[in-house]
């Protein structure tokens, strides 16, 4: 099947939220492309974010996270999963303002704890107490991830393919994809 994508589909949230797992799904099931930032990010440094973070510090990383996400932005309309703090920065807003619609996939605390307790990949959670540095994420990031066009909840007892089929429905409404079959 060929689908008419207009724009980048870019999914946003909180560590934990599915961006990866769900854009991969999405994207097959539409039948485009899919990127993920934080893989280009890896891949262009040679460097895992963990060793980014240790070696270079947030604010590096964050600079190459904005060049990175500016060049998928150039690619042809797909799915792309951002970490969780590039939503954050203003100009990156701006970038997906005029280029992508984006996704908010929305969970709750226990949701993202339960699948990124443990993790070793995410520097931010490195600390003495990571759950409560999530629940001090969520106050300062849920505000501007509202700004997204899209709000899809992604709590654990959702399954991935009613999410994707959400999404589906919801691009199909806007427009934004045009299926053909
Ligand atoms: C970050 C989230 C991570 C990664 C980096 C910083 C954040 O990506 O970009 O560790 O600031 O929330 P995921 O959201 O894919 O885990």
């Amino acid at each position: 099947m060929k689908n008419n994508l207009k724009k980048m589909i870019v999914l946003v949230g909180l560590m934990g939220a599915g961006k990866t797992s769900v854009g991969k799904r999405l994207a097959d099931c539409i039948n485009v492309g899919f990127s993920d930032s934080d893989k280009e990010i890896e891949e262009a440094a040679g460097m895992k974010i963990t060793e980014i973070f240790d070696r270079f510090g947030e604010e590096y990383f964050r600079a190459g996270e904005a060049r990175v996400i500016s060049r998928l932005l150039g690619k042809a309309p797909g799915v792309l999963a951002t970490g969780g703090g590039a939503f954050m920065s203003k100009d990156i807003r701006t970038l997906f303002k005029s280029s992508a619609t984006t996704i908010w996939l929305k969970a709750d605390l226990e949701t993202l704890w339960s699948r990124v307790s443990g993790s070793q990949s995410r520097p931010l959670l490195k600390g003495l107490n990571p759950k409560q540095t999530l629940e001090s994420l969520i106050k300062v990031r849920y505000p501007i991830y509202k700004k997204s066009d899209l709000v899809i909840n992604s709590h654990a007892n959702i399954s991935q393919t009613h999410i994707v089929n959400k999404i589906v429905q919801s691009l199909e409404t806007s427009k934004i994809l045009i299926r053909q079959t």
